[in-house]
């Protein structure tokens, strides 16, 4: 393979966009975690079937998960090994929702709730409108007292942003002050709004692409994260 004429090929898909400069608050984690790279480059793959995509995005959320959630932090409590009383530690008092935008978020909901069981899902129903790609809403459903929970925003994709930005000030709307975005992969654009308009809310995401296509789709990306999670192409 040609890796400088393959790069170039890639880069004349990219709509220009001016450079965006990164926020403390957000975290590029396959900088500092290879498997991400290793993972996220697996499923850009468009001959990986559909089972196995979902497989590798589970993989991938646990792992950025465990970092999203890193400051967390403990309380002791008391508990019997089979040996002797010890002191154990738990995670304290946090009240998590994890919300993923459907479809595509609804891959990493999985790993979310085997990570923390004690969590609820709300869920966000969101797509895409083809002619304008601003976000349509179809569906919302959160926790009753979703204004005390700490949120965490689900979806592979962080492309324009408007979908994130979307879900974002809807649940600031409802009165929610902590929230944080985990997605897969972004483009520079995206984060560039969420940095804007949401400079309150920690992005975590595994990759970082060169930009958006002209049908703002991620270049080089993976394509439809919804139709790839649930084989609907
Ligand atoms: C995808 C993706 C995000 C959105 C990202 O969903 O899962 O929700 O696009 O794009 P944006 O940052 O430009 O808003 P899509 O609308 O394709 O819906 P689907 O998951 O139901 O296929
Ligand atoms: N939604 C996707 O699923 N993929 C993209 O590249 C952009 C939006």
């Amino acid at each position: 393979m040609n890796k400088v004429k393959t790069m170039a090929m890639a880069k004349d898909l990219v709509v220009d966009y001016p450079e965006v400069k990164y926020l403390d608050t957000t975290h590029i984690l396959g900088k500092e975690y290879p498997v991400l790279v290793h993972k996220i480059d697996q499923i850009r793959d468009k001959n990986v079937p559909s089972s196995t995509f979902q497989t590798i995005v589970d993989e991938i959320t646990t792992i950025e998960l465990v970092e999203a959630t890193r400051n967390f932090k403990l309380e002791e409590y008391e508990i019997e090994t089979p040996i002797c009383e010890m002191v154990g530690h738990r995670i304290s008092g946090k009240k998590m929702v994890f919300a993923p935008i459907m479809r595509a978020g609804l891959g990493m909901a999985p790993a979310a709730k085997r990570l923390y069981p004690q969590s609820r899902i709300g869920h966000i129903g969101m797509y895409r409108d083809e002619e304008t790609s601003r976000p349509v809403k179809y569906y919302w459903k959160m926790p009753k007292d979703i204004e005390n929970r700490m949120v965490f925003v689900l979806d592979p994709m962080l492309a324009t942003g408007g979908s994130a930005d979307a879900a974002i000030s809807e649940l600031k709307h409802l009165g929610c002050k902590s929230i944080k975005f985990v997605g897969i992969i972004a483009a520079p654009q995206g984060i560039d709004v969420l940095q804007r308009n949401h400079p309150d809310v920690d992005i975590y995401v595994g990759a970082v692409d060169l930009g958006l296509n002209k049908d703002n789709y991620i270049v080089p990306g993976l394509g439809d994260a919804g139709d790839r999670i649930f084989g609907t192409k």
